[in-house]
């Protein structure tokens, strides 16, 4: 009997081969459509009489899950892949100061491959990035990272002229923030939480709780860099946040309405070690220790690129990329930077949620 994975094999050199032969055989047009027309029937008729052979019918499911898969799993990886055009303003009246930051202008775009283009990225609108997270409870816990994502996220979906009093409230040093968008039943907690301890913690509440946010965004690292110093460690901290957010999958129904929580990691930003503002900064947040840390992310297997769960928001090639025309201490970086962030997360969140906008 011939098994599924032959006539899997079978089919791919039909439609490989069949193609580059006739091309091999320069053609004319009629006769190429009559032969794309007799490959396309051909598969018609294999395609209706697969569900009479059960091999073949659950090889063909499953390579077609495999390609909807595939496809959904490899724009997630090229979703980060952002390039930036960071040029001086011409409408500066004073040009002197080239140092000020406000004296660049900066604008980003995907990249422009072939494989980023099938993905159709998109700079998502205020409409849009309301409908998609409409009626969503979307938590974001971490360090100041964190919450500069949280106020390029509420910028999306806010007027303006509210902006400026979340910008007061949300900048209490050290305290959480939260606010409900009542226009679209957005529900925005932030909950600061600098250390990687602090973000299991927030997991384990939710466990108890049997209560899970539509979307969880987390982050940290740069605390433990600075009052740890011990990359060994971070990794440590990192396996058990992962262990007790893989402890959450797979979900069980009954635990959610919505089906599991869609996880994201704020990855550090590259620090610029000359402009960081004090002298322990520039001493325990190195070039090498914050590679050590960059290593025991990966090292932590958290991220979905190695097998964990959450997907990266890329904020290391968002900011490096950038560079330092887009920072002024070399840790906290333009807004712009953490609004690519933002589209980078609502655009992974309609490949993972299947909404076409
Ligand atoms: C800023 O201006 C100074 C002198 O006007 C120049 O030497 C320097 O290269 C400029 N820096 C940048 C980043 O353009
Ligand atoms: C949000 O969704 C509700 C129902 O699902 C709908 O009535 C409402 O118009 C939506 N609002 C926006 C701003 O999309
Ligand atoms: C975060 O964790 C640290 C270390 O375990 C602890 O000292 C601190 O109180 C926690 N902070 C918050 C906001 O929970
Ligand atoms: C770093 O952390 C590890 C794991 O927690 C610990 O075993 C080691 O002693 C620490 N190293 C230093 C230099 O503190």
């Amino acid at each position: 009997m011939i098994g599924g994975i032959q006539l899997g094999v079978l089919a791919a050199c039909l439609v490989l081969f069949v193609p580059m032969l006739m091309a091999g055989w320069h053609l004319s047009r009629n006769k190429m459509l009559f032969f794309s027309g007799a490959l396309f029937i051909t598969l018609a008729v294999c395609v209706h009489l697969t569900p009479y052979f059960p091999s073949v019918s659950e090889f063909a499911s499953s390579f077609s899950s495999f390609v909807v898969f595939d496809h959904r799993n490899s724009c997630i990886n090229l979703v980060n892949q952002i390039a930036w055009d960071v040029k001086p303003r011409t409408d500066l009246i004073d040009k002197s100061d080239n140092s000020s930051f406000e004296y660049y202008e900066k604008n980003w775009e995907w990249v422009n491959t072939g494989k980023v283009n099938a993905c159709e990225f998109q700079k998502l609108g205020k409409s849009d990035a309301s409908d998609l997270l409409n009626g969503s409870w979307v938590v974001v816990a971490g360090d100041s990272q964190a919450r500069l994502v949280v106020l390029s996220l509420l910028s999306f979906v806010l007027e303006k002229e509210r902006m400026d009093s979340v910008r007061d409230d949300l900048f209490r040093r050290h305290s959480d923030y939260n606010i409900v968008v009542h226009e679209i039943g957005l529900k925005l907690d932030f909950i600061w939480a600098p250390y990687e301890k602090n973000l299991t913690d927030l997991v384990i509440k939710f466990k108890v709780k049997r209560k899970y946010p539509d979307v969880l965004v987390m982050g940290s690292g740069l605390w433990h860099m600075l009052h740890c110093t011990n990359a060994t460690d971070y990794v440590v901290s990192l396996r058990v946040l992962k262990s007790s957010v893989v402890s959450l999958l797979p979900f069980s129904p009954e635990l959610g309405t919505n089906g599991p929580p869609h996880l994201f990691w704020i990855g550090m930003p590259m620090l610029i070690n000359g402009m960081l503002n004090t002298e322990e900064k520039r001493e325990k947040m190195s070039d090498e220790m914050w590679h050590a840390y960059d290593r025991a992310l990966g090292d932590s297997k958290l991220l979905r690129q190695t097998g964990g769960p959450l997907v990266l928001l890329d904020i290391q090639s968002l900011t490096w990329n950038c560079g330092p025309r887009c920072t002024i201490d070399g840790m906290h970086y333009d807004g712009v930077v953490y609004e690519a962030a933002v589209h980078i997360m609502l655009n992974a969140l309609l490949i993972e949620s299947h909404q076409v906008l």
